[in-house]
């Protein structure tokens, strides 16, 4: 089937009041999205379904919900106002500004993230590249640092000055102390957030998937600073299959191969840890529906990575407009409490039972995924088009599903009958109530919102107190006695 563009998932999203562009009777207002009704569902769906895989269910990783606004000096600790920024090129004639690498990728295929104004200002001379608009040549150009600024209080000199987390990590390694002595935990163990995240992309673009405003799942995963090369979780993923892109091969020109995780460790191509939290994020999409082959690894240039970086892997998905980055995980080793322990003068050190020792603990992964992210990958790894029902099919798993059921009287007749129905399922999961327009249209309808379960309440039920349930993936229908369903559906949810 035909991939579906970025631009028409954008358009069914607004048709189907998923999404929204913000502040759309103003004219919209670039890299800022409004979640409509069933857009919030799956957003929230997501994110606890990732705060129960990452948090709930492991002994090992506790969680925090820091502050938006932080202290200005988090932000000068962690490097972000120094390093924190992207290179800009602005055109000389209709001013239009845009992201060099991003320019430079599409032009000349060739991964251009990381390198220094003056690599680039060589690129583009030698290449002789233009405004993609006008023609016009670039002014000189310039970098641009990502982070939103703002004041705090009535001030207005820059002593009040402040910034909008770019990432939520940084409130993970100022809590470190006081979260790591709380949780009383033993390396290695992870702290993780979801929240809000703020960073002014130079060209937003790509519907969700470059943001202005936008939210993070992250973890930060510490080890002992002499047990970084053993992960004791390992054995969990050594079969899994990834699609490996290293360093190496991008270099070489290779294509991704794929390999279980042992092998690739056999064959030193990644670290342990690296392995084990790229193959857990893996699990955990294809665990809710995505589909294994639009996934790869792809590990970083050397010059690509971050300031904080000793290794980075992305978890790539093959979105519509090429493979692209879902979530990054680097290895940031001690450097962040290193530099907040430099800048604060508090010890952030913990002390080590095993070696009666007080250390730094290294941060060994750093699975970080955008939400937005994942709810472009669910979306297109679950629309499909019906050509015999002629409507889409939204594939959605149904822990995912905005909305679980949806209960129809097969006509008025029995709407109190299918009333009291939804009134009692509506307590345990989100349901709608529908029974305008014949009840193929309503069956399309629920397809469209990715609706798993129809429940339909036919003359029958009066009878033998029982309704038909049909599978929105199959449309095959099985009759379930009323004082069945509630459990019924529950099964289907948490069975699949
Ligand atoms: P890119 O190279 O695409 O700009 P990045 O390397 O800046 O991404 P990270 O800094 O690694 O991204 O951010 C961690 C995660 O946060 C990303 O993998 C992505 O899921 C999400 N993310 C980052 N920037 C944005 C954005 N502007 N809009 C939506 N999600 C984002
Ligand atoms: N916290 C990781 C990142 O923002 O890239």
């Amino acid at each position: 089937m035909e991939k579906l563009s970025i631009e028409d998932m954008a358009v069914f999203c607004k048709r189907k009041g998923f999404v929204y562009p913000s502040s759309e009777i103003y004219g919209g207002f670039s890299g800022f999205w409004d979640f409509g009704h069933l857009g919030v569902e799956l957003k929230n769906n997501i994110k606890n379904e990732w705060w129960k895989y990452h948090v709930q269910q492991r002994e090992d990783i506790v969680g925090i919900d820091g502050s938006i606004i932080t202290h200005p000096k988090v932000w000068q600790a962690s490097g972000h106002v120094e390093n924190f920024e992207d290179i800009m090129l602005k055109c000389s004639k209709c001013k239009q500004e845009i992201r060099a690498d991003h320019f430079i990728e599409e032009k000349l295929k060739v991964n251009v993230e990381g390198r220094s104004v003056d690599e680039i200002n060589s690129i583009m001379k030698k290449n002789k590249l233009k405004c993609p608009k006008c023609s016009s040549d670039f002014e000189k150009i310039r970098q641009f640092n990502l982070m939103f600024k703002t004041s705090v209080g009535p001030g207005e000199d820059n002593s009040s000055a402040a910034y909008l987390r770019p990432e939520t990590a940084q409130l993970i390694f100022a809590d470190f102390k006081l979260v790591a002595d709380n949780a009383r935990l033993k390396l290695p163990f992870g702290i993780a957030q979801i929240g809000k995240g703020f960073r002014n992309e130079i060209s937003p673009r790509d519907f969700l998937f470059r943001c202005r405003e936008f939210e993070m799942m992250e973890i930060e995963y510490f080890a002992h600073p002499e047990k970084t090369g053993k992960c004791p979780f390992i054995d969990e993923v050594n079969e899994e299959e990834l699609s490996f892109l290293t360093a190496e091969m991008q270099e070489k020109k290779q294509q991704p191969k794929k390999m279980k995780v042992k092998d690739a460790i056999k064959r030193k191509l990644i670290s342990e840890w690296h392995a084990y939290w790229l193959a857990t994020e893996q699990k955990w999409f294809t665990g809710l529906g995505a589909k294994k082959e639009n996934f790869r690894v792809r590990q970083h240039l050397e010059k690509e990575k971050s300031h904080y970086a000793l290794d980075t892997w992305d978890l790539e998905y093959n979105f519509p407009f090429g493979w692209k980055e879902l979530q990054g995980i680097a290895n940031r080793s001690d450097f962040d409490l290193k530099q907040h322990i430099k800048f604060s003068g508090s010890d952030l050190s913990i002390f080590d039972e095993e070696t009666r020792k007080k250390i730094v603990p290294y941060v060994v992964a750093e699975p970080s995924q955008g939400v937005e992210r994942a709810f472009l990958v669910f979306m297109f790894d679950a629309y499909e088009y019906d050509k015999k029902r002629e409507n889409v099919v939204l594939k959605l798993h149904p822990k995912l599903a905005p909305v679980k059921a949806g209960v129809f009287p097969l006509v008025n007749k029995l709407d109190n009958e299918a009333k009291k129905i939804y009134d009692s399922l509506k307590k345990d999961f989100n349901c709608i109530f529908d029974k305008s327009g014949s009840i193929g249209r309503r069956y399309a309808r629920a397809d469209e919102a990715g609706i798993p379960y129809c429940i339909t309440v036919d003359f029958d039920t009066l009878k033998d107190k029982a309704v038909t349930v049909r599978n929105r993936d199959d449309t095959k229908q099985v009759r379930v006695p009323i004082k069945d369903l509630r459990e019924a559906i529950g099964k289907l949810i948490n069975n699949s």
